[in-house]
């Protein structure tokens, strides 16, 4: 069984997300995506201007006190998140101008490093019935990982290739969720602030990958874990409500997950393989150091050659994590872990630091060659010495 901490994978839970969260262990998450409470803080009853009721968001979770207690709510929950999120992880939360900022805020203090705010623009949003204010026609999303050295997942080629071959850029146009897709019950939303599954995918197929592990803290209806199995992707999500997860589960049983074949990515470059040697080479792997399995049951001795000695298995960091397992073959990248001073670090994360920092000049040559004309470089170059 899949489990994450005391969580079986690809199940919903009922809870307040904080509490729950503790269970789930340090840097184990891929990809969070979280839709929280706004604090809307709606003053009384929204009519159209032909006196019908307007079907606002006043729902008993999306209220409190005051600021200072949405801030608490927020940090305790942010820290939560920060904490379970992978070192390659990727983190998007979304929200309206009544909490964005002090979202925005709290997560950088915790550490959060932003890469983006995308403005999902609505284009069919709710008029301003009072007609006092701007029309108010999107909301902001922030993304983000835990440092600015992360090694996160982005599909560039891909978003580039969904946006007609231009770009992908941070303002997304797309319909707030509407007709067949909005879940309801006896006519009324199920659900006041379901979001559109169009705005899940492309944040799920922007920044993870298959089989990758995808939580959202305040699931509501159910869109992250619906979209996340459609793609191929585990999940875990929670909230607090039992009538929402009974929503999920009934969304999630009409899911099917797409075909694998559809779901990779052969547009994308391939990221430049480093070998376990390189590692050792450079002293990032110590010779006679120990490497351990993730629940510490197994640990191997690491040898000059670059083989590593397990229970009196010996061969390369895959072969031997197989014959521990009984398996045919098996990524020794994933099994293998080290103890790095506070840190139980995956070995994978080592080979990211090298690739960051040792095979730099050709990752920027490839972003380069993506953005100009072939040769630009070499021409103007050219031209340089030519004009000297
Ligand atoms: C903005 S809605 C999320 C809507 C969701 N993205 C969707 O597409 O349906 C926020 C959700 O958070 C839940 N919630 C509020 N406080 C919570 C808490 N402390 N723990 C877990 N869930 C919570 C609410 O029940 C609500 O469903």
């Amino acid at each position: 069984m899949d489990k994450l901490g005391i969580f079986e994978l690809n199940k919903v839970y009922q809870g307040d997300c904080i509490e729950l969260m503790k269970e789930i262990p340090d840097n184990s998450v891929d990809l969070i995506f979280a839709d929280p409470p706004y604090n809307l803080q709606l003053n009384g009853e929204l009519y159209r201007p032909n006196q019908t009721k307007v079907d606002a968001v006043d729902d008993e979770w999306d209220k409190f006190e005051s600021f200072e207690e949405y801030d608490r709510f927020t940090y305790l929950w942010l820290k939560e998140a920060y904490r379970i999120l992978k070192n390659s992880g990727s983190f998007w939360v979304i929200g309206t101008y009544h909490n964005i900022f002090r979202v925005g805020t709290i997560l950088q203090n915790i550490g959060f490093w932003i890469l983006n705010d995308i403005i999902w623009i609505k284009t069919n949003p709710m008029p301003n019935f009072k007609g006092t204010r701007f029309n108010n026609a999107h909301e902001t999303l922030i993304w983000a990982t835990k440092s600015k050295n992360s090694n996160y997942t982005f599909h560039y080629h891909s978003m580039k290739a969904m946006n007609d071959d231009l770009q992908m850029r941070s303002d997304w146009y797309l319909p707030i969720c509407q007709g067949e897709e909005r879940i309801k019950i006896n006519g009324q939303k199920a659900h006041s602030t379901q979001k559109p599954s169009e705005l899940l995918h492309r944040i799920i197929v922007s920044t993870s990958n298959p089989e990758d592990i995808v939580f959202d803290p305040f699931c509501g209806s159910g869109t992250t874990p619906a979209v996340a199995k459609r793609l191929g992707r585990r999940f875990l999500a929670f909230d607090k409500e039992e009538l929402y997860i009974k929503i999920t589960n009934e969304r999630l049983a009409k899911i099917k997950p797409l075909d694998k074949r559809l779901l990779s990515y052969k547009i994308e470059n391939k990221k430049p393989k480093v070998p376990f040697g390189n590692l050792i080479e450079k002293g990032y792997i110590k010779i006679g150091e120990y490497l351990y399995s993730k629940d510490k049951k197994f640990k191997a001795l690491v040898f000059a050659d670059g083989t590593i000695e397990c229970d009196g298995i010996v061969g390369s960091i895959h072969k031997v994590s197989a014959k521990l397992l009984n398996k045919e073959s098996f990524n020794g990248w994933s099994f293998w872990f080290v103890q790095r001073q506070d840190d139980f670090l995956n070995i994978d994360e080592l080979r990211y630091d090298y690739e960051r920092n040792f095979l730099k000049y050709k990752q920027n040559n490839d972003l380069f060659s993506a953005i100009l004309p072939k040769n630009y470089l070499e021409n103007s170059l050219n031209k340089m010495i030519n004009k000297i």
